[in-house]
């Protein structure tokens, strides 16, 4: 068995107060099929017992009345403590430059409230200008930050990351319209095993993707498409939307425990837990391996 994440265990939220479907830059997003915000907010409540009942802690943003997609806290951007941090360094977070202009209104906020909490703040790109990047496209796994890049994040983005952060980034190219973030295909269960959707990719990452992961745990497309990817793991429990039993016997073989947690509402909006929750505890030279100067490899 691998060992535990040693991250994950704290994290940013924020608060559906205007959470609607204004605009469609997803396939899962209509404007005629509008989330009902008392459901919302008692499965966002319900995510929040659950993260602190697995012994996590969420530290919460209020929502902007113009910015309904910003309950999908984990594209605020990408917290990262920097190598050998100690009380003396500040974290870092790298703002989200998004794809779509409906989205950029959230960075200001965020920016914001990073500040107030001690971050450094960087950008790859900001108001359109430079290279588009959201935070949901990243994870640490293994030996890198594995980014995937294609329909929101770009390839340029990366090497950002790289240089900013002093760490290896992996690319993988995304070629799935459903699984336009890199965490609708891909999620670390604990230091050798993540879930991957090959199908998510085009056929050179998916066979880097898969070699990247000792003990993958493969999901077809149409598992992945139940949003059964866009999980968040504490130590050994796993919390997941409602997802196929095959996915679950295998987890639970591995040791993990499993619980649901329904999240439809926001399935609505074209994400699910993990897109509701931006881990803050993330550590360089912990995590993932401190490369002074940066390196990206592309597949
Ligand atoms: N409606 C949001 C968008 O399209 C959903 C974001 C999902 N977030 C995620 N981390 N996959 O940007």
């Amino acid at each position: 068995m691998g060992r535990q994440l040693s991250w994950g265990r704290r994290y940013a939220m924020v608060e559906p107060h205007h959470f609607r479907v204004d605009y469609a830059i997803n396939p899962y997003m209509d404007v005629h099929d509008q989330p009902d915000p008392t459901r919302a907010r008692g499965q966002w409540l319900a995510l929040r017992a659950a993260i602190e009942s697995a012994g996590g802690s969420v530290e919460v943003l209020g929502q902007r009345p113009d910015a309904p997609d910003m309950v999908y806290a984990m594209n605020l951007g990408l917290a990262v403590q920097p190598a050998g941090s100690s009380r003396s360094l500040p974290e870092h977070v790298v703002l989200s430059h998004m794809r779509y202009a409906e989205r950029r209104m959230e960075t200001e906020t965020a920016a914001a409230w990073f500040a107030d909490l001690g971050f450094a703040t960087s950008y790859v790109g900001l108001d359109g200008i430079g290279a588009h990047f959201e935070a949901g496209d990243v994870f640490a796994f293994g030996d890198a930050l594995v980014a995937g890049f294609g329909p929101r994040s770009e390839e340029l983005a990366l090497k950002h990351l790289a240089t900013t952060l002093g760490v290896r980034v992996r690319g993988l190219r995304i070629t799935h319209p459903g699984m336009y973030h890199l965490d609708l295909a891909f999620c670390p269960l604990d230091e050798t095993r993540a879930m991957v959707c090959p199908a998510a990719l085009d056929e050179t990452s998916a066979a880097a993707a898969l070699e990247l992961v000792p003990e993958p745990l493969v999901l077809s497309e149409e598992e992945a498409l139940t949003f059964c990817a866009n999980s968040i793991v504490l130590g050994r429990t796993v919390l997941r939307p409602a997802c196929p039993d095959r996915v679950r016997a295998q987890l639970e073989a591995w040791g993990f425990q499993i619980v649901i947690v329904d999240v439809s509402e926001f399935h609505k909006g074209g994400g699910s837990i993990r897109c509701l929750t931006n881990p803050l505890d993330v550590r360089v030279g912990r995590d993932l391996p401190s490369v002074p100067g940066g390196e990206v490899l592309l597949p």
